[in-house]
């Protein structure tokens, strides 16, 4: 066996532990031309979530949030869709398109929030509210899906609250954060899972406020997974491409985002005479970086693309009970008039 075949055998039978195809990439290969070339090759698709890195978001074929992102993977005739996202967005493409193959750059890119409701402790908790609705966040894992009656995303969860007749209770799993500003929005009680986004906690109260001081002009734009304190204080408050679309639509120059930084990549390229402040965190370090999202990197997705690995699978009976409250969210947002933007 040659070196490099024994390399790659080695990596693919480390890939549960390590979680991607540990293997040296030449440093002087052109990972964005191989990457081009391997997408065509293949007849891939390779579908990115706005807080990837820029090279990243630069050779995807689609940039988007995760309804876009879902929206995307539903309508692709793409043979193989190669997620530059996290794990559960990574699923739902699998689950909306069960005989294709959808890689995942590293099995590891997780979400704290998806972690945040293990689904043996909800399907306990559900059982207290046994004629409750379930409105499921679409960042959670497959397996909860199946426990859930209708996902949403942040673009479109108020939508799908207000479609939930008014005389039914619902569960509103795993973030507290969305789910408080779902309840002030619609007015609906919900019970709420104790679940949140690790990116979207950290902002600072007191820093924002500083930063707001210093630049009067700004407008400080918020996504609806940070915390309700900080919430009061923006302007705007929208999905990543709700965030992106109110910057340029909005006469301001100048904006203060709490949100994963990442997105400051595609609101520069659209805007680029406006100024982005990422909202500074509670930390020391500068930067709002998702740890999950930004596993993924130009090798990794080079290589699962070369070598079609990893892979995600899921057995028959998630993609089955799980498919269904996303095919729901997908239907009540089409006549809603969501479309891919
Ligand atoms: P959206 O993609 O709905 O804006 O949500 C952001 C996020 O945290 C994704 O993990
Ligand atoms: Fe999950 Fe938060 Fe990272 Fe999004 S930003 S993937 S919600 S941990």
């Amino acid at each position: 066996m040659t070196d490099e075949r024994a390399l790659l055998n080695k990596a693919k039978n480390n890939l549960v532990l390590n979680g991607f195809l540990d293997l040296d990439v030449d440093p002087v290969l052109d990972l964005e031309a191989e990457i081009t070339k391997l997408k065509q090759e293949k007849n891939a698709i390779i579908l990115a979530h706005y807080y990837q890195e820029s090279e990243i978001q630069d050779v995807a074929d689609y940039i988007g949030d995760s309804l876009g992102l879902a929206q995307k993977a539903a309508s692709t005739d793409a043979d193989m869709i190669v997620f530059a996202g996290v794990h559960f967005m990574a699923e739902t493409a699998k689950m909306l398109n069960p005989h294709k193959k959808v890689i995942l750059p590293d099995l590891k890119a997780g979400c704290s929030l998806a972690d945040s409701c293990p689904p043996h402790l909800f399907k306990k908790f559900k059982e207290k509210y046994p004629h409750h609705i379930v409105v499921s966040y679409i960042n959670c894992t497959a397996e909860l899906k199946t426990l859930t009656d209708i996902c949403c995303t942040s673009s479109n969860a108020e939508v799908i609250i207000n479609s939930v007749p008014a005389d039914k209770g619902i569960i509103f799993a795993p973030d507290k954060n969305l789910g408080a500003y779902l309840q002030k929005k619609t007015g609906r009680n919900m019970i709420l899972w104790n679940g949140a986004c690790m990116v979207h906690e950290i902002f600072s109260h007191e820093k924002i406020t500083k930063l707001m001081i210093r630049h009067p002009e700004a407008k400080f734009i918020a996504h609806p997974e940070c915390e309700e304190h900080i919430l009061e204080k923006a302007h705007f408050i929208g999905s990543t491409t709700q965030l992106l679309k109110f910057t340029q639509k909005d006469s301001a120059q100048t904006f203060i985002v709490a949100t994963e930084a990442g997105i400051l990549h595609q609101m520069e390229l659209a805007s680029p005479e406006k100024t982005f402040l990422p909202a500074p965190p509670n930390n020391q370090c500068a930067c709002n970086d998702c740890p999950h999202m930004k596993r993924n990197t130009m090798e990794k997705l080079y290589l699962s693309m070369k070598y079609e690995l990893p892979e995600i699978i899921l057995d028959e009976r998630v993609i089955h009970e799980g498919r269904k409250c996303i095919d729901k969210m997908l239907d009540i947002s089409a006549k809603a008039g969501f479309s891919i933007g």
